[in-house]
């Protein structure tokens, strides 16, 4: 039975890819990501169009957010098949001020596909994705874009991506044509010419194409397995993903070499997807998907064994069993009950508040997957209701927000109203208007002495004591984990060296 279900696992992880595209606005990462779920026979022209056109209007309009929860549904997690394999496609928010999440989402991916627009080559938000990426060595592809328009020359955009970025490049295909004349590319490792025309041997753009390779497979490394495994080395293709030129050759190399899943890191050990004891991380919280239904999906990313639809897991937080009754696959607007489900896969489980961001789920060991932090927040405010007959309604809301990770809430200890904290602005627009619209609660923002926030750990009466005499700085987080909050980093800093024997964190594992 347990050799069985090994095998099975083990064939059922090998076809496994789950990724995240990564990129700056504007790069093409939603049109690259309809042409991947067309392709994948995901969704259907109809359907993707309406799609584009809600999330066009949304991108622009960040304080729409509730006409926003119709797209998240389908954005959050894609489940498709391509080939032979099942890929699972997280979307990372697109805004800049989202880092949390967007780390979340990331530790939770085998892999990234970097997409690049050909004119403007690395951009500041692709850099700063690329560089959480590197934090946790996840394997990149990287799509080079829009080269049916005028696009810098190849070679400088390798040379780019590899001195910005310090990332190895080696070219998977080449661009057969140049903008308005770009018609396919040819793919390195295969030798196999795809255009959108058919072609001459003794067209120039051939002829052209033949030349820069022999260039680049000259001066630059071939594919290296193991490099790319480590996040050393990316390979890069080139293509239009609105002329659809170029996006099967990504799609067929993900199948050929994107990673299947990665042992994830707990407290104690590494886990390994092809372990049969069922593990899963929850590294994502969506209240309020259906306006409709008040429900509340926890994404669960499936680090080990078969998952079952209601089968018992340890919540390992609590120490209690959770059953999974309805566990649910996304493909793209639908949801499906997930009857199986094996490392990589993403799975909604629908719940009341019970799972939160960086809890594990166990069958047998007790472990806690790690590498899912709370940040510092940079910026504090006190929520200042304007009905004061809807406290009640309002501390219940921002708990639940703040389990979803939209914010950070603190209570401080003097017992004065709750602070919100957040890393960027747009948190706090996010949060009122999401308040207004999903709790009808309207609230405003008030300055607080406060621009910092540290997590203190220690010796349980030295902790006490410091608390007591820091009353009025001191805050609990959701955990009621303490936490200082400072004035400056002046007063943060001469409260460190003063209190040696305490520890002081700007960052939170959680689980
Ligand atoms: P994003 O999600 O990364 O922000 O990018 P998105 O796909 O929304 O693309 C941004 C703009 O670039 C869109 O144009 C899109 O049509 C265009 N685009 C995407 N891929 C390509 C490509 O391969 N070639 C060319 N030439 N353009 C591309 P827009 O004018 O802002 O919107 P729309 O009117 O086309 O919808």
């Amino acid at each position: 039975m347990s050799e069985a279900l090994s095998a099975d696992i083990n064939r059922e992880i090998a076809r496994r890819r789950t990724f995240a595209i990564i990129s700056h606005p504007d790069a093409g990462k939603t049109t690259l990501t309809e042409r991947i779920l067309r392709a994948g026979g995901a969704i259907q022209l109809a359907g993707n169009v309406r799609a584009k056109g809600e999330r066009r209007r949304t991108k622009s309009d960040w304080m729409g957010i509730e006409r926003d929860r119709g797209i998240s549904v389908v954005t959050s997690v894609m489940t498709f098949e391509y080939g032979d394999c099942v890929f699972n496609l997280l979307d990372t928010p697109g805004h800049e001020d989202f880092s949390e999440d967007t780390y979340r989402t990331l530790t939770a991916v085998d892999c990234a596909v970097m997409v690049i627009d050909a004119a403007k080559g690395i951009e500041a938000r692709t850099r700063k994705l690329f560089e959480i990426c590197r934090l946790r060595d996840i394997p990149i592809i990287t799509f080079i874009n829009k080269m049916d328009r005028e696009a810098q020359d190849c070679f400088a955009l390798l040379d780019e991506i590899a001195s910005t970025l310090a990332l190895d490049t080696s070219p998977a295909t080449w661009p057969i044509g140049r903008a308005a004349t770009f018609t396919g590319t040819f793919d390195l490792r295969t030798r196999k010419v795809t255009t959108k025309d058919t072609l001459p041997e003794n067209d120039p753009r051939l002829e052209q194409m033949r030349e820069d390779l022999e260039l680049a497979e000259a001066a630059l490394p071939e594919f290296d397995r193991e490099s790319f495994d480590a996040g050393h080395l990316t390979p890069v293709f080139f293509g239009s993903a609105m002329k659809e030129i170029g996006v099967t050759d990504l799609l067929d190399a993900l199948v050929a070499y994107g990673p299947s899943p990665r042992a994830q890191p707990t407290d104690s050990r590494d886990v390994r997807a092809d372990e049969t004891n069922v593990t899963a991380l929850i590294f994502k919280i969506q209240a309020n998907m259906d306006p409709n239904h008040r429900d509340r999906m926890a994404f669960a990313r499936v680090c080990s064994g078969r998952l079952t639809r209601g089968m018992r897991l340890k919540h390992v937080r609590t120490g209690k069993q959770f059953a999974l009754h309805t566990p649910q696959f996304f493909f793209a607007r639908d949801r499906q009950l997930a009857e199986e489900a094996f490392g990589g896969d993403v799975v909604g489980i629908p719940n009341h508040g019970t799972l939160r961001i960086g809890d594990t789920l166990s069958e047998t060991e007790d472990l806690r997957f790690t590498g899912v932090p709370h940040f510092a927040p940079e910026i504090l405010r006190r929520v200042r209701l304007d009905d004061a007959m809807k406290a009640k309604k309002l501390r219940q809301a921002l708990v639940e927000l703040a389990e979803e990770g939209v914010v950070q809430l603190f209570r401080p200890q003097d017992g004065l109203p709750p602070i919100v904290g957040v890393v960027g602005t747009l948190q706090l627009d996010v949060l009122q208007s999401r308040l207004q619209a999903e709790y009808g609660v309207s609230i405003g923002f008030e300055s607080t002495p406060f621009t910092m926030a540290r997590w203190v750990t220690g010796d349980h009466n030295k902790l006490d004591l410091f608390a007591q005499t820091n009353r009025s700085s001191m805050a609990d987080d959701l955990d009621g984990d303490p936490v200082l909050l400072a004035s400056s980093s002046f007063m943060m800093r001469r409260t460190v060296e003063q209190n040696p024997d305490l520890a002081f964190h700007d960052i939170k594992q959680i689980g």
